[in-house]
Formats: C-alpha cells, sequence, structure tokens
C-alpha cells in the first residue's frame, strides 16, 4: 500500500484497527488461528506495517505523533494476543483434565476374575453332600499297581476291564488307576471300620473321545462299612443324595455286576427323556472285605462310584463331555 494518508486518516486508521482487532481476538479459540491472526496484524507485511507505510504524507512533526500511537497500539496487540494464548492454553488444559478425569464412583467395568471349572464345583457339590452325612474325604494316586486297581477288588485275571484295549500300562506293575475304587483297599488298610468316605479324582481309560466318552474323565468313590449296613442304607443313601443333587428327577436302580460288589447295581436318572447311568454301587463284597483281614460276618458295607462328568453335564444341560475339556472361555464363563 503506497497511498499516502493525513494525520487525520492515519489516525482514525490505527483507531479502527485496534477496535477491530480487540473484537476479533476475543473469537479467536485455538492457538494456531491465534498465530495467524497475529501475523496478519503485527508481522513485516501485517495491517500494521500498512498503515505505518502510508506515513510519507506526514510532516516532521506529524510523524512522532503517529509513531507514537502506532508504538503504543503494537504493544497493546502484543499483550492482548500473548493474554489470549494464555486464556487459550488454560482452557485446553482444562478441557482435557475435564476428559480425562477418572470418577471414581463409577462402578467398575468388571475385572475379569477366573472361574472355578463346572467339574471342579460339580466335584465339590457331590463332596459337600456327603460331608452333611458325616463322609470324610480321602485321596488316592492315578498311578496304581494291579493289586489296588484289581486284585484286591476281586476283579479276576481274565476280567476284560484288564485288558490292554481298556487300561493304561505303564509298565511293570503300573498303571493309570482306571476307576476310584483303589482308594477304597488303600483306606481300609489303613482304617478299621466304621469307616465313611468319600474319594474324588481322575480316572483313565483307553476310550476313543465322543460327545460322552473321554480318556480321561472323573469319579467320585463312596465307602461306608459299619456293624448292620445292608441294601436298604445303600438306598436311602443314594436317593436322599440324589434328591439333593438333581431335585426331583426320575431315579431308577437297576441291577447290575460288579465283582467287587454283591449285589449291584446301577443308577439311572431321567434326563432329556432318555435313563442315564449316573453311577454304580452295590454292597461291598464279603470277599473284598475279607482280603483286607476284616471280618465280614460283623462288618458290612456299601460303596458306590459316581461319573462327576455325567452329573455335571444333567445338572448345567451340557449336551458334549468335550465341552467340559476344550478350555472355552464363552462356555467357561457361564459357570
Ligand atoms: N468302579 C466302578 C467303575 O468305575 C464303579 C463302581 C461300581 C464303584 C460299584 C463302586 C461300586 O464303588 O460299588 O465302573
Amino acid at each position: 500500500m503506497s497511498e499516502t494518508l493525513s494525520l487525520k486518516q492515519l489516525t482514525d486508521e490505527l483507531n479502527r484497527l485496534e477496535e477491530k482487532a480487540v473484537k476479533d481476538i476475543s473469537q479467536i479459540v485455538d492457538t494456531n488461528s491465534l498465530e495467524q491472526f497475529r501475523v496478519n496484524l503485527l508481522g513485516k507485511k501485517g495491517n500494521l506495517s500498512k498503515i505505518l507505510g502510508s506515513m510519507s504524507g506526514l510532516s516532521g512533526s506529524e510523524r512522532p505523533v503517529v509513531g507514537q500511537q502506532a508504538n503504543l497500539l503494537k504493544k497493546k496487540l502484543q499483550d492482548l494476543v500473548s493474554d489470549r494464548l494464555s486464556q487459550i492454553e488454560k482452557e485446553s488444559l482444562r478441557e482435557l483434565i475435564a476428559k480425562e478425569t477418572i470418577d471414581v464412583t463409577l462402578p467398575p467395568s468388571g475385572t475379569l476374575l477366573g472361574h472355578r471349572h463346572p467339574l471342579s464345583k460339580t466335584t465339590e457339590e457331590i463332596l459337600d453332600l456327603f460331608s452333611g452325612l458325616g463322609y470324610v474325604v480321602e485321596e488316592g494316586p492315578e498311578v496304581e499297581n494291579d493289586y489296588y486297581n484289581f486284585a484286591a477288588l476281586n476283579i479276576p485275571e481274565d476280567h476284560p476291564a484288564r485288558d490292554m484295549q481298556d487300561t493304561f500300562y505303564l509298565g511293570g506293575d503300573l498303571l493309570l488307576r482306571t476307576h476310584t475304587s483303589p482308594v477304597q483297599i488303600r483306606y481300609l488298610e489303613k482304617n478299621p471300620p466304621p469307616v465313611r468316605i468319600v474319594a474324588p479324582g481322575r480316572v483313565y481309560r483307553r476310550d476313543a473321545v465322543d460327545a460322552t466318552h473321554s480318556p480321561v474323565f472323573h469319579q467320585v468313590e463312596v465307602l461306608a462299612i459299619d456293624e448292620g449296613l445292608d441294601f436298604s442304607h445303600l438306598r436311602g443313601t443314594v436317593m436322599a443324595f440324589l434328591k439333593a443333587f438333581f431335585g426331583d428327577l426320575p431315579v431308577r436302580f437297576r441291577a447290575s455286576y460288579f465283582p467287587f460288589t454283591e449285589p449291584s447295581a446301577e443308577v439311572d436318572v431321567q434326563w432329556r427323556g432318555r435313563w442315564l447311568e449316573v453311577m454304580g454301587c452295590g454292597m461291598v463284597d464279603p470277599e473284598v472285605l475279607e482280603g483286607l483281614g476284616i471280618d465280614s460276618e460283623r462288618w458290612t458295607g456299601f460303596a458306590a462310584g459316581l461319573g462327576v462328568e455325567r452329573f455335571c453335564m444333567v445338572r448345567h444341560e451340557i449336551d458334549d463331555i468335550r465341552r467340559l475339556y476344550t478350555s472355552d472361555l464363552r462356555f467357561l464363563e457361564q459357570f
């Protein structure tokens, strides 16, 4: 701008510039626009310089008047810009703080807690119910030998359970226990009757995996030996337990055979319109007691072996045993 202006015009221009700048600056809300505004106003090619560039028409005495006004104005505008800058910075800090504030009174979004596995819970429930009837929890080894797993339980040499097809043999005399019944023998060896125990644990069989079979599964063994126990005590105990566990599911006892009990039965519950076997049981065979040096004329008792997976599946409406072993969180989180 090379047009020359009179003193009055210049003074008016400066006043107008000031007035407009004061108004505009209050509208600016971010630091980039503010810097742009400062350059346009006060920079080398800014509006203030442009006005001052039109001073060439003024007399020697007029120039200092405008110069002084311009300097004061420049100082004022610089102060305005720096005030506005600190205001904007304060505001954005306040916004940031507000945005990032943690409301400690909000309910937690949910910490992922571990769950006990449904099989563990089922086992615990079974043990709890028997504890309430005075039974003591006992455990035995998963690696067993032929004596405890078979011979002491009256299972003959040629019994199919002893077949390589059914049992995992480990070499020598050792094997993976095929049931929890050996705990009966181990316990009775050390504890004379009367006894009442429940023995939970893993058992192993050479079964192919399908919806109802797994080579590793869980049982709870029950054993009660006392004077005067008969089948009615077995039946009463089993019925009371099943009622406590399942409520009113239909139950039936079916005559069966196990080498270590006489008589023997299998117990089914009705689930989804079909009978499902959930345990084997019977009166402990006198042969087993005599083998341990226990007088079978005086002491009698009953035993049962419960399939924990079956109890768990019926209770929780689980259709496939494999769900219990695949550790899928979407499944496990339901328990
Ligand atoms: N041990 C048997 C099995 O695994 C189940 C069983 C049946 C256990 C009868 C018992 C019993 O204690 O009396 O197939």
